[in-house]
Formats: C-alpha cells, sequence, structure tokens
C-alpha cells in the first residue's frame, strides 16, 4: 500500500454522479440520512437525534480525512447538484493491504443504480490510485439490496460471519 493521502480531495465523477468532499452546509442532508429508521434498520450504528448529532458527525468525519484515517464522499447527482448519499472507506490496515467500504442513499434515490455507479469509480480508486489490493464489506445477512450490489462487483462472502456481530456477513473484493 502507498502512502494514502486525501489532500487535496480527491472529487471522482461518473456518467451521473460527483462524488465529493462533506461539508457543513449538508447538515441538513446528514440528518435526514442518519435518522431515517428505513436507512439505519440493518446498520450498526447510533442514528442522529439532533442536528447537533450531524454537526459532530461531520466535524468527525472530515477531522478523519484530514488526518488520512478514512475517506467519505457525498455522492450528488451532477446535474442538479443534488445530494443523493454517502460512500466511505475505513479500517485502512497496511498489514492486510485492505480496507473497508460503507455506503447508502437516500431511500428516493434507491432502485436507480445510483450506488452500483458511485462504488464502481470508488472501487477503481482503491485498486488504481491508493494500490490496496483488498477491499472488505460486512453487511447484515438480510440487508439483500446491500448483499446484491456487492455481488455485482464479484466480491466473495467469507464462510465466518463478523466475530463481534455474527448477523454481519463478511464479503470481499481482491484485485
Ligand atoms: C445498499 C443500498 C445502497 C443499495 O441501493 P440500490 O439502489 O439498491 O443499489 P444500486 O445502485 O445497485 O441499484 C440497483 C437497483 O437499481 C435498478 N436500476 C435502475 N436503473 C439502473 C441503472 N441505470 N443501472 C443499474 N441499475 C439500475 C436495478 O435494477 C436494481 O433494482 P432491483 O434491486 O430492483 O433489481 C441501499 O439499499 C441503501 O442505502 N440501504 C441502506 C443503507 C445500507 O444498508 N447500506 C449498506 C451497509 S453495509
Amino acid at each position: 500500500m502507498v502512502d494514502i493521502n486525501f489532500t487535496p480531495f480527491p472529487i471522482l465523477t461518473t456518467e451521473r454522479l460527483t462524488l465529493r468532499q462533506l461539508s457543513i452546509d449538508d447538515t441538513q442532508n446528514i440528518f435526514a440520512l442518519r435518522s431515517d429508521a428505513e436507512i439505519n434498520k440493518y446498520l450498526d450504528r447510533e442514528p442522529c437525534k439532533t442536528i447537533d448529532d450531524a454537526i459532530n458527525f461531520i466535524k468527525k468525519i472530515n477531522y478523519n480525512v484530514k488526518n488520512n484515517n478514512s475517506i467519505y464522499w457525498v455522492i450528488s447527482l451532477t446535474r442538479t447538484k443534488t445530494f443523493v448519499g454517502t460512500i466511505c472507506l475505513f479500517d485502512f490496515s497496511n498489514e492486510k493491504n485492505s480496507c473497508e467500504i460503507g455506503y447508502e442513499l437516500m431511500t428516493k434515490f434507491q432502485g436507480q443504480g445510483i450506488m452500483k455507479e458511485a462504488a464502481q469509480v470508488v472501487i477503481d480508486y482503491v485498486f488504481q490510485t491508493l494500490k490496496v489490493e483488498k477491499i472488505l464489506a460486512f453487511t447484515h445477512y438480510e440487508n439483500q439490496d446491500s448483499t446484491n450490489l456487492l455481488l455485482k462487483f464479484n466480491f466473495v462472502k467469507s464462510l465466518e460471519t463478523d466475530k463481534e456481530n455474527p448477523n454481519l456477513n463478511i464479503f470481499t473484493l481482491a484485485q
């Protein structure tokens, strides 16, 4: 794995999408995303309860990006600049030459192939730019939409589940 540096922030683009850095202007959308019961259904996280939770989350994310611990993109529609979701890479391991991927879409933007388009450009970025050789994804065994997405990219499901939460299947994509 080469040295990872997320400054300047790597903006990624696809046919329909711009993947850009999170900012304080995204507070309302982050609150909407992280307080939505349907989006959180299979996610092992503390939901946002207040706007302050969303502001603190944004600060924490950008601190981690600045320190090259993780990277987090807002997925927006290029034509209208609409915030439709997020995608991130975290838990970088030099030893295993790996990182983990996470993603979420506002419910009204699901079922349009948006995450497939975003994940493709992020996977290419991991393998070609970061030169990280393995991507892990942990997803709840009942989370069919997430599992379908991973299978589209030929992620392979491990026989073992997550030790801390056995409901999470572990998927791996190696270059
Ligand atoms: C996981 C998640 C991002 C998947 O979103 P998604 O919209 O189903 O994923 P995709 O972008 O791959 O879209 C696939 C769907 O779009 C349809 N589609 C429509 N237009 C398309 C196009 N131009 N290209 C590709 N697919 C298209 C596909 O047929 C497919 O629909 P189907 O599932 O009914 O067959 C979404 O369910 C989500 O945000 N869940 C909550 C958060 C979460 O659980 N995250 C995972 C954590 S591990």
